[in-house]
């Protein structure tokens, strides 16, 4: 098989993703709205790509449908077991594994998801295509994804112009551009359908919430790590994300909008 030319894009994204836990309680009501615009029926066999803390996924089995999930990050899957153990499904398969490799043979999946998850993956081109592949014919996706005119998008958007990813690595918030989206998807899946829906981020103040990104968004940790030595880098950075969440700020809320995609596969 060939070498994987993000190995180490992916060896330092698995380590920065092993502090995300406590922000899964925020994507936890988003994986609700998932689930629903997946439209997904008893029996489905379905497929949770990025897991993370396993939330897609729970909510996938309560629905009936029975489960696989993959995540990059073996905390991150060792803490999904244990919610599913908590919520009563144990029969959940959880993976450690890559979205650009799923291991997984063809046409198993009635149903592909990914919460705020293969848009971190380098190569979408890549990772659509091993979508394609796992789905049965008819089969399709169905995706939450952050725009890049919202918080996260915006945020992200910081953390590279501070931390530029690898060359050849997409931009995450590319995938909460329908226009975009809608040519990844073109050669193996119908047209899209969209929908957005709003996330909520509860905050005590404009610094709580920045602190809390800091301490459990693992790209903003490292970056606030490695500028620990340079005080003014240090304060330049959480004044311009400071800046940039503020306008979100609303009833000791951080409000935002994400991009809803559904696509049937060819
Ligand atoms: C923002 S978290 C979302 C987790 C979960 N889906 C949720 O909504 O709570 C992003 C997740 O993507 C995972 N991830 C990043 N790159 C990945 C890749 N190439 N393959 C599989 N998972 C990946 C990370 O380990 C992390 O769990």
């Amino acid at each position: 098989m060939a070498e994987d030319p993000f190995a180490d894009l992916k060896k330092r994204q698995r380590e920065m993703w092993a502090s995300f836990a406590p922000t899964a309680t925020f994507t936890t009501p988003v994986a609700a709205k998932l689930v629903n615009f997946a439209q997904l029926k008893p029996g489905d066999e379905v497929l949770d790509v990025a897991t993370g803390t396993g939330v897609v996924a729970i909510t996938a089995a309560r629905a009936g449908a029975k489960v696989s999930a993959l995540d990059l990050t073996p905390e991150l899957i060792e803490a999904a077991r244990e919610n599913g153990q908590v919520a009563g499904h144990e029969e959940i398969t959880w993976s450690v594994g890559d979205a650009e490799q799923l291991p997984y043979p063809d046409a198993t999946f009635d149903v592909v998801l990914s919460q705020f998850g293969h848009m971190f993956a380098p190569r979408p081109d890549v990772t659509i295509a091993e979508m394609r592949r796992v789905l049965k014919p008819g089969g399709r996706v169905a995706f939450a994804t952050w725009p890049p005119e919202h918080l996260v998008g915006r945020m992200f958007a910081l953390i590279g112009r501070h931390s530029p990813p690898p060359p050849g690595a997409a931009p995450p918030p590319q995938w909460g551009n329908p226009a975009i989206v809608t040519e990844r998807l073109a050669p193996h899946f119908e047209a899209p359908f969209f929908g957005r829906a709003a996330m909520y981020f509860p905050a005590l103040s404009i610094p709580h919430f920045r602190l809390f990104m800091e301490r459990s968004i693992g790209p903003m940790q490292k970056l606030v790590e490695s500028y620990a030595s340079d005080p003014a880098k240090l304060a330049g950075l959480r004044g311009e994300f400071e800046a940039l969440v503020a306008p979100y700020y609303v009833d000791n809320l951080m409000q935002q909008q994400f991009l809803l995609t559904r696509a049937q596969a060819r």
